[in-house]
Formats: structure tokens, sequence, C-alpha cells
């Protein structure tokens, strides 16, 4: 029997886009299912300014092949620099929709991020002030706190603290991996939301390194335990509303992920919407695919749910290509290790 689910088409409320050839490459593969994406700004160098923010929106527009219909929501890389009248200004006109917090040394491309919290206490006042989201990526950087701890000690040292000292502030914690943030977010109502990728959804940090090193699968925050994926799937397959998807698909060639120092990041924006069907489907919560895929982010950006829908149908496991190529060279799809029986038609 096939079946058929239409849905909201949905937004990506994190993703990597990168710049160039990549860009090109991998543009499309998020165009075809979403209408909008909250696009990360750690390109090198940083995407700090409006008028870095205007040049890379265009950039993406360019990219974009024609008859495709897309909407890049820009985001600000913030510093300790960042001058509050500049981030108010740019969200005024609309430029901009969030900003984007990383502790420096995080992740990929970080180097410029914030290590005093105090020296952008102002930015965080004024964007309380005109209702602009923060989207944190949640993770303290302290040598001595071990890797799988640093999501929950970033929640207790530096993410309460911080929404106490500036309260109205509205914050995205960005793909949380544990069952802490699912918890701190449960626990606090106000101003509060977090995306949760499709990838967390599927691996555990066994898939990274039992039966040898498994480059594809490593990423950051790093999946956790399997107590935390469960955490995560009963989130997102909730209904809860402040849990919304946001897939950091985050492209990185395949001599940079397969090397002695391997980038951190999976690429899942070509298979994501099949991952998450199957998933919603497993845990008979298909019905709440739309909330989750296509509706609440919206509702926490202050944003019309889309008017346009997308249907998916159910039959024979549908294959993609194990890789896409790009013109500076090949980038690894997520497998998501089963069968995937839906596909948007
Ligand atoms: O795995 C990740 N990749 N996590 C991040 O926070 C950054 C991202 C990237 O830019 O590659
Ligand atoms: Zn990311």
């Amino acid at each position: 029997m096939s079946r058929t689910l239409t849905i909201p088409r949905p937004d990506d409320w994190h993703l990597h886009l990168r710049d160039g050839a990549v860009l090109r490459a991998v543009l499309p593969e998020t165009a075809r299912y979403f209408g909008r994406a909250i696009i990360m700004p750690n390109l090198v160098p940083p995407v700090v300014t409006g008028a870095q923010a205007a040049a890379y929106r265009d950039r993406i527009m360019d990219a974009l092949p024609d008859g495709m219909n897309f909407t890049p929501l820009m985001t600000l890389y913030l510093t300790e620099d960042t001058d509050p009248a500049d981030v108010a200004a740019v969200h005024g006109s609309g430029l901009v929709t969030a900003v984007k917090l990383y502790p420096a040394g995080a992740t990929t491309n970080s180097a410029s991020g914030v290590r005093d919290f105090d020296r952008v206490r102002p930015v965080l006042e004024k964007m309380a002030e005109i209702g602009m989201p923060l989207c944190v990526h949640g993770e303290v950087t302290d040598a001595e706190i071990d890797i799988f701890d640093r999501e929950a000690v970033f929640i207790d040292r530096v993410l309460d603290p911080l929404r106490r000292a500036t309260p109205g502030l509205r914050i995205v914690m960005e793909h949380i991996t544990t069952q802490q943030g699912v918890e701190y977010v449960k626990s606090n109502a106000e101003n509060l939301g977090a995306t949760i990728t499709t990838h967390h959804l599927v691996i555990n940090r066994n898939h990274i390194l039992v039966g040898g090193i498994k480059p594809h699968y490593y990423c950051l925050p790093v999946a956790k335990r399997e107590e935390h994926r469960l955490a995560l799937r009963a989130a997102a397959t909730s209904g809860d509303a402040r849990f919304f998807l946001g897939t950091d698909s985050a492209p990185h060639t395949d001599p940079n992920k397969e090397s002695a120092c391997g980038c951190a990041g999976c690429f899942t924006a070509t298979n994501t919407i099949s991952i998450l069907a199957e998933v919603f489907e497993q845990e008979d919560a298909l019905d709440r695919l739309a909330g989750f895929a296509s509706e609440h982010g919206a509702r926490f950006y202050g944003l019309p749910v889309s008017a346009e829908t997308i249907t998916l149908s159910r039959g024979d496991p549908v294959t993609y290509p194990p890789k896409i190529d790009t013109g500076d060279g090949p980038v690894t799809l997520f497998d998501p290790q089963m069968p995937l029986h839906w596909r948007v038609v």
C-alpha cells in the first residue's frame, strides 16, 4: 500500500552553505526541499558586518539555479568588537535575522568567537530590546573539560548565567546533543528554543568509533551516548514547539574529512527529509513531522509557516548518491545505515 504525507514546505534553522564551488554544489540540495534556512556565518573570514552579510546573500542568490525558490536568512558572527547599533540597524532593515555566538575555538572557523562573555553584553542587551534571536553554539572550550561533557557544562557555566543576566533575550540552543540540553529547554519556558540535527537523531558515539574511525560521522557537538540520542528523538517527535529542525548540514570535501586531523561536520542536506520521515515513522509520530520540520521554527522566529507544501510518498527504499561533486572535490553524504522508504515526490 502506498502512503503519502503532505506538510508545509520545511525550513532549515541551521545550515552551512560555504562559498564558491561548494556553495554552488550544495545549495540546490537544500533549495530542492527547503523554503528558507538560517545561514551560518563561519566563513573565512567570518561574516561580521552587515555589508559582508549582504554580499554573502548576493552570492547565495547568484548560486541558486534558475527556477528554484529559496530565501537565505542571514546571520552575523558575534565577536567581542561587534557594535550593538550596527546589529540593530541590520536587523531593522531585514537584512540579518539572527546573531551567532561561537565560543572561541569551539568548532570550525570559530577563532574569532567570544572569549569574554562580558564584552558582548551590550550587544546581547540590544538584541533583547529589539527581539533579535541569538543562536548559540553551546560548548565550553576549556581544555580540561571532556569533549563529551562540553555541552552540559556550557549550560551550567555559560548559558544559564547569560540568560539570567539578559532577561528577554531570545536564544536558540543550536544542535543540542544531550539529555541535559533537552531538559534545560523543557524547564525554561521563556524565550528559549533548540534546534536538533537530523544526524543526531540517528547516530550515537559508537557509530563514530566502533569498528574503525568513521570521519563522516564526526561533527561538533560530537554525538553522545545512546541515552542522549533517545532523549533527542523523544524531544523532536514530542510535538513540543520549542524543538525544531536545524540540520547543521556542514559540507567538507573528502580530503578534509578523511585526514589525520579531519574536519567536523556531517553533510545531510540531500537525504534529510527522507531520514526524518523514517525516524518519525519509527517513533509513530509522522503526524508531528510537520511541526518539527515546518512549523515550530517559523513560530519561534516570528515568521509565517510556508504557504507551499511538499508531499512525501512511502514505497521501496530510495537511494541517494553517496557523494556529490563540487569544483573543490567530492563531499560525502551522511549514511544513515538504514533503508529510507520516504521520498519527496
Ligand atoms: O560539525 C560541525 N561543523 N559543527 C559546527 O559547529 C561547525 C560545522 C562546520 O562549519 O563545519
Ligand atoms: Zn553548525
